[in-house]
């Protein structure tokens, strides 16, 4: 945290007699600046005129500056290799447009080099966005010269970070070389174009940061950049230029991005109020964020004590040196390539590999097609795709080794690399190979699951539903699993079942239940799960029904309620930082499963009962792919035998057997708002209306009294402007019409960003709750004739 307080200052002194000095606005050819006088920008902003660096120094400078801000912040500087040693110096234009910066000698210590026979009238101008700019008083649209063409250290709002590919002109940053001295130093910021952009840091030629590249959001490596209410950022990529900038939302507000001296990127604003510049975002963030640490196909861990990794399917170089925390040979693959016979293995959560040596190509193609392009070429060893917010965005495609990659949490990111057909586990289907795939899920006798759940004990019951029943079990070495016996209405033969078993165990994601194999038998199916020791997150949110409301009318509190109880019950209620948490787990788990790519998974059942939490109370979804392979493929858009669970399926799921995943988008928003308001939606009760909690939820965030909807027991722990924005998503999830709905890739960007969002249109199931009636039973519901509902229910364990 510390980083983000500390107050950057520069100290400069503006030595001078202000007594001589004079205020401009402009020069031309018949005047000039001289050392003593500023030239003031329109609206006041910026100022620029000489300065010296040091107190004790005679060394002058010609730079721009904020106006108002002290200590002097300089944003340019003209001659930081040159500087004059008195106070003689002067600005001039000449008539073709030049400045020249002289002494009374005469002599030229720098100088714009862009001149014109036929500009008329040059005038010199500085503008209150901070640019220099030489332009005709006759033609005022054209400009001759501008100081935003050069950048100093500083990146303003407006300037551009990048090339113009026509010109040739390259816009970097060049740090100062100490903190006191502009002369030039050893860091650049740049740009990088060749490959894909990228921007990076570079230490003389090497490099020492790079951002990742440009995904359609942020710099991949850089997940602390999103949209906020201070800047927007653009990335702009035509055949005429290429560049990074910003823009301020209030324009009144100062910002900058400064290359220090040390070569540290970093964001900051100045306050008013205590006088300093906070910074707010600045990279290396950390140790894993330096170029290449962990060598060629290593990844770096900043959560890991060790921090270099090698990516799955290769290991050290030197095992030696590995081992010795020399990590700098990166690793090999364990298995060589042989080219078309290769597969590709989906790594998710990364910053992409340095980009140098990629193409991309910016078309609609799909990640099929992209992993056919980089299959063809056998130098190809990594594809992504290009714009992680579209469907079809076209493919990045690495050639030659990769290098730079670190584990990020943002999970939007998939890097799909190379890999022989052994190594690869979890392999990404080549979608031209039609044939069987030999069976990698490991099969689980019957023997040995008897043995682990002491022969299907009813004490090993964890929970029962629509899909089957759940036992405890331990393995002879001792490790804990969970198995599932599966209800007998599968429709499945037993070779679609197997398919489908081997795509859910391919789905391996942090947020996701693991599969770990399977038990075939002539009568039964069982499945076998990571065994989650924390129970499912109905029992941390929803604290025993209707007795929340009872304790409230009592009178006592509810950690007075739980801290007489048993230490089994106790700490079971999460603050709102977890639930938080849990609600972005959800959403990535989800995402995960609706973006997969060779079918969309649709959960179909997804609710607090299937969210189980980890030893860290990380969430992860259970039950995903099981209704595809109890209930078959037959039709993916509608379906005669619905599968949910009343309160979290969506009205054209129950009504009309329609699902997509839109209608897990509604499930989705219904367990957000009970994560948020500790109510189930299916019991939700109300003294004043009749309305459901969507209803109600909805009803108090249109009035703007949406603190009332949350479960007063995270009181203490609240974010409020968290706290609405997931009230305000989860509405948009539940909203009637699947079509505003937003995608899970949607709501994720809205739950990370501070941007504005829609207002929700009325939720599905308002008030009617009457619809499917108020018990579980409804096979004699109209409108449900020809459907069969698979309900689920899971019991406490
Ligand atoms: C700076 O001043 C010193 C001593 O007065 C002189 O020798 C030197 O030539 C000057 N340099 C410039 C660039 O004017
Ligand atoms: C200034 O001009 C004088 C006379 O022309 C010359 O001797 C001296 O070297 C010049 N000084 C600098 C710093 O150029
Ligand atoms: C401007 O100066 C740079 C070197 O400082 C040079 O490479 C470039 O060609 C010059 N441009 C013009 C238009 O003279
Ligand atoms: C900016 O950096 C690029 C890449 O290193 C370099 O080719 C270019 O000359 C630099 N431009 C300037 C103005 O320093
Ligand atoms: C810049 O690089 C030089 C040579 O590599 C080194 O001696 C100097 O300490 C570096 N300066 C800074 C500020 O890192
Ligand atoms: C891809 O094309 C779109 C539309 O022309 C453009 O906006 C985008 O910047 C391009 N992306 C890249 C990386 O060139
Ligand atoms: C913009 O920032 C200025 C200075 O901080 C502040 O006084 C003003 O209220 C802000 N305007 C808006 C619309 O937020
Ligand atoms: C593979 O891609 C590389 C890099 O784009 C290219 O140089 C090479 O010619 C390609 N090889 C084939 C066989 O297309
Ligand atoms: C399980 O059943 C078998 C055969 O019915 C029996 O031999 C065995 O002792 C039972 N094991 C347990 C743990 O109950
Ligand atoms: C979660 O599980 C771990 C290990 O069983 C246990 O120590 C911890 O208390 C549990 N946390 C909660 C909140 O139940």
């Amino acid at each position: 945290m510390e980083e983000f307080f500390t107050v950057f200052l520069l100290c400069f002194s503006l030595l001078h007699d202000t007594a001589v000095s004079t205020t401009i606005e402009s020069i031309s050819t018949m005047q000039s600046l001289d050392d003593g006088d500023t030239m003031v920008s329109a609206g006041g902003t910026f100022a620029l005129g000489f300065f010296n660096s040091k107190e004790d120094s005679m060394k002058r400078y010609l730079g721009i500056w904020y106006k108002e801000v002290v200590p002097i912040t300089v944003v340019w500087v003209a001659n930081r290799n040159n500087p004059l040693n008195d106070s003689s110096g002067l600005l001039k234009i000449t008539d073709k447009g030049l400045l020249v910066l002289l002494n009374n000698n005469n002599s030229i210590f720098w100088s714009s080099n862009s001149s014109s026979n036929l500009i008329q009238q040059p005038v010199a101008l500085l503008l209150d966005t901070g640019n220099l700019i030489v332009n005709s008083n006759k033609e005022s649209g054209y400009i001759l010269w501008q100081s935003f063409d050069y950048p100093f250290d500083t990146l303003l709002p407006g300037m551009k970070l990048g090339s113009d590919l026509t010109t040739g002109l390259s816009r970097n940053l060049t740090s100062w070389s100490s903190p006191d001295d502009p002369s030039k130093g050893n860091y650049t910021f740049q740009l990088d174009i060749v490959g894909y952009p990228q921007l990076c840091i570079r230490s003389g030629e090497l490099k020492t940061f790079c951002s990742g590249s440009w995904n359609g959001i942020r710099f991949n490596g850089i997940p602390h950049l999103k949209p906020n209410p201070i800047f927007k950022y653009y990335f702009v990529s035509n055949k005429k230029e290429m560049y990074y900038g910003f823009e301020l939302i209030n324009s009144s507000v100062f910002s900058r991005l400064v290359i220090t001296s040390d070569g540290t990127i970093q964001r900051s604003n100045w306050r008013d109020n205590n006088q300093g510049w906070i910074n707010y975002l600045s990279s290396p963030t950390d140790s894993c964020d330096y170029y290449a640490k962990c060598g060629v196909y290593g990844s770096c861990n900043i959560d890991n004590s060790i921090q270099c990794g090698c990516l799955k399917g290769f290991e050290p170089k030197f095992p030696e040196e590995w081992n010795q925390l020399d990590w700098t040979k990166g690793c090999v693959r364990r298995t060589p390539l042989s080219c078309h016979e290769d597969g590709f293995e989906r790594i998710s959560s990364l910053k992409l590999p340095d980009t140098e040596r990629s193409s991309w190509l910016n078309v609609s193609l799909s990640l099929d097609e992209c992993a056919k392009i980089c299959k063809s070429n056998c130098s190809c060893m990594a594809y992504a795709a290009l714009d992680i917010r579209k469907e079809a965005s076209g493919c990045l495609l690495w050639y030659g080794e990769l290098i730079n990659i670190r584990v990020l949490s943002d999970p939007q990111q998939d890097l799909y690399v190379r890999m022989s057909k052994k190594d690869s586990g979890n392999m990404r289907r080549n979608p031209e190979e039609h044939e069987e795939e030999e069976l990698e899920l490991p099969l689980f006798d019957r023997a040995t699951l008897n043995s682990a759940t002491s022969n299907f004990s009813t004490d090993n019951i964890l929970g029962t539903g629509g899909f089957g029943t759940v036992y405890k079990g331990i393995l002879e070495r001792g490790e804990e699993i969970a198995v599932k016996r599966l209800s007998e209405n599968s429709r499945q033969g037993l070779k679609e079942f197997k398919t489908e078993v081997m795509h859910i165990a391919k789905l391996q994601h942090r947020n996701l239940v693991k599969l770990l194999g399977c038990c075939i038998q002539v009568e039964e199916r069982m499945l076998v799960y990571e065994f989650m020791p924390n129970k499912s997150l109905d029992h941390f949110i929803f604290v025993i029904d209707g007795s929340y409301e009872l304790l409230k009318l009592i009178r006592i509190s509810v950690q007075t309620y739980f801290s007489s109880k048993t230490d089994g019950e106790k700490g079971i209620l999460l603050d709102w930082p977890k639930r938080f948490l849990i609600i972005n787990g959800i959403a990535r788990g989800l995402l995960y499963l609706h973006q997969d790519s060779r079918h969309r998974v649709v959960h179909r059942d997804l609710k607090a009962g299937n969210i189980l939490l980890d030893i860290e109370m990380n969430p992860k979804i259970s039950d995903f792919g099981l209704a595809r392979s109890i209930v078959g493929t037959e039709n993916e858009a509608t379906t005669n035998y619905v599968v949910g669970t009343y309160g979290y399926m969506a009205p054209e799921y129950i009504i009309d057997g329609q699902f997509s995943t839109k209608s897990d988008v509604y499930s989705f928003g219904v367990l957000v708002l009970e994560i948020v308001s500790g109510r189930r939606n299916r019991a939700f009760r109300h003294r004043d209306h009749h309305y459901s909690l969507l209803g109600h939820a909805w009803t108090f965030f249109n009035e703007d009294k949406w603190l009332t909807i949350v479960d007063g027991c995270m009181r203490d722990s609240i974010n409020l402007p968290e706290v609405k924005r997931s009230i305000q998503v989860g509405l948009l999830c539940v909203q009637r019409n699947p079509e505003d709905r937003p995608s899970m890739s949607e709501v994720q960007m809205m739950l990370s960003s501070e941007c504005a969002l829609p207002r929700p249109e009325k939720p599905g199931f308002f008030t009617e709750r009457d619809l499917v009636g108020q018990s579980s039973s409804s096979s004699n519901n109209k409108g449900l004739s020809i459907t069969q509902l698979s309900v689920t229910e899971v019991h406490p364990r």
